[in-house]
């Protein structure tokens, strides 16, 4: 994909969300090797002892590793995949299993699921990144779910040869607090038992195979901070009762199939920050309460068959940093209201059909580095000055609305973002609305003829990125 610049800051944020959620949740971790040296126990329980080789037989590459490593969890020779705490039998146990994930040993190539991690009782955390790369693995997880676990963090990461459905019984880890199964190639409906797990802050099923609609039972995650579902096939209405999810801070459904509106109870999610939904097939008005979400930095929602007069709303949404409508058939004005959105700094509204004039007021957006106006309806004079064209230079776009001009004498910086200057030609002394079959390159015509097909996403795609 060629959006570069604005995906990279999506993925800082991403990345910075999760290490705090991380730190939160795991800082206890760091713990781990303070306990007493003198422990009678640097004995493990045998039981798990001979669980953690079966795991290690399934997974590493190093074959010595019963020989190298005998008491695995004895203080000062343990593996640097492996973190063991006492627990109050005076032995030590496995807590934190940790493969492929930076400076971690990394898997063998016929690795494959090791389901005895769901024998460890003492288990806390498993981390398994890039790991099933070439034979083929399901999740399995015992038929009648797991007794007594003390998993709060299962991340199974970057696994292209992990396949399968996700199976229902693992929601008996009824402590888990973080689930990620981002980037395997998981297939089928994500199970309803999933949403029983009430503890969950964390839930990531982005970048599968997965289908079927997003269950109503959603709304019972109630101690949701994160959920990221996008890049799947997920289809149907997003569910009126992700407004239960009172905690949540980072939305993502990008990418999928979904249809109807952005349902009403939204505006309930007040700890917003970050909302993504571009290519999808939403359509229809937005919420009402959409003011509500005082606390949204980054609303991006690019590729969606909206085809309503861009909502004045948005410009309520005082912290916004990104905003980012592009390709969904806007109409209507540039709402002035958008120049209250003090902290902008990058504004995306390509590939509409936005009419009139750029408002004055947008020059008062002072953080403003990226803004896109390309391929809309505008017309008038560019109300830039020089400066702020030379502060955004090529991230500036205006170009594919053509009776757009510039003033002569901004006529330089004019030329780069593809504006011409007034008076020489089509210029905004002759304003007519345009006629749809005049405008910019027939988009217009492919978008509404295959947003009635249904290829929306798909095309829209292909469009989009094969010219960025
Ligand atoms: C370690 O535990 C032993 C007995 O359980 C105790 O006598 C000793 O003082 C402890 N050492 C430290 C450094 O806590
Ligand atoms: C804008 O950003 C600055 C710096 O990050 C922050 O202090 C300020 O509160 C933000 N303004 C709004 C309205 O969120
Ligand atoms: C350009 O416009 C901004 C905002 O209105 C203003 O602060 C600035 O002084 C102007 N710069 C020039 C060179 O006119
Ligand atoms: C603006 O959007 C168009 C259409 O998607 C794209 O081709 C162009 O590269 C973008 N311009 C900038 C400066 O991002
Ligand atoms: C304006 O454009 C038209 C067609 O694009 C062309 O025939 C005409 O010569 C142009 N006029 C000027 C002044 O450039």
């Amino acid at each position: 994909m060629s959006c570069s610049f604005p995906l990279s800051l999506t993925l800082v944020f991403l990345i910075s969300l999760h290490c705090v959620l991380s730190l939160s949740t795991f800082e206890h971790g760091k713990k781990k090797q303070q306990f007493n040296n003198s422990l009678q126990s640097n004995n493990m329980d045998p039981f798990e002892a001979q669980t953690l080789f079966k795991i290690m037989e399934a997974m590493s590459s190093d074959r010595n590793w019963r020989v190298s490593y005998p008491n695995p969890c004895k203080p000062g020779s343990s593996w640097p995949g492996l973190e063991c705490k006492p627990g109050n039998d005076n032995h030590l146990h496995v807590s934190r299993l940790d493969f492929g994930t930076q400076s971690h040993p990394t898997c063998k190539n016929t690795a494959t699921f090791p389901s005895q991690i769901f024998d460890l009782p003492y288990l806390q955390s498993v981390f398994f990144f890039h790991c099933f790369t070439h034979t083929k693995t399901i999740i399995s997880v015992p038929p009648h779910g797991v007794h007594s676990s003390s998993l709060q963090q299962l991340s199974l990461r970057s696994n292209q040869a992990l396949i399968g459905p996700i199976p229902p019984q693992i929601s008996s880890l009824k402590s888990l607090q973080i689930l990620t199964l981002s980037q395997n190639r998981l297939q089928g409906k994500i199970p309803v038992e999933i949403f029983s797990l009430t503890s969950l802050i964390h839930l990531d099923l982005s970048y599968n195979f997965l289908i079927g609609t997003i269950p109503n039972q959603l709304g019972s995650l109630r101690n949701l901070v994160g959920l990221d579902l996008s890049y799947n096939s997920l289809s149907g209405m997003i569910p009126f009762t992700i407004g239960q999810l009172g905690l949540l801070q980072k939305l993502d459904l990008s990418s999928n199939l979904l249809t109807g509106a952005i349902p009403d109870s939204i505006e309930k999610l007040n700890f917003l920050v970050f909302m993504a939904l571009s290519s999808n097939r939403l359509k229809g008005k937005f919420p009402k309460g959409l003011d509500q979400l005082h606390n949204l930095q980054y609303f991006i929602m690019d590729d969606n068959p909206m085809f309503i007069p861009l909502p004045f709303e948005f410009g309520r949404l005082l912290k916004l940093q990104e905003l980012r409508l592009a390709n969904s058939g806007y109409s209507g004005f540039i709402p002035p209201s958008f120049s209250q959105l003090l902290n902008l700094s990058t504004l995306s509204l390509q590939n509409n059909r936005l009419t009139g004039e750029i408002p004055v007021s947008l020059t008062g957006l002072s953080h403003i580095y990226h803004l896109n106006l390309s391929r809309n309806l505008l017309d008038g004079i560019v109300p830039f000055n020089s400066s702020f064209l030379k502060r955004l230079g090529r991230n500036l776009d205006l170009s594919g609305n053509p009776r757009l001009c510039m003033e002569r004498s901004e006529a330089f910086e004019g030329a780069k973002i593809g504006v011409s200057v007034c008076g020489s030609n089509g210029t905004a002394s002759v304003i007519q609305p345009l006629k749809r079959s005049e405008a910019p390159s027939g988009f217009f015509k492919i978008f509404n003829m295959f947003s009635v097909l249904g290829f929306w996403g798909v095309v829209l795609d292909d469009l989009v990125y094969s010219e960025a």
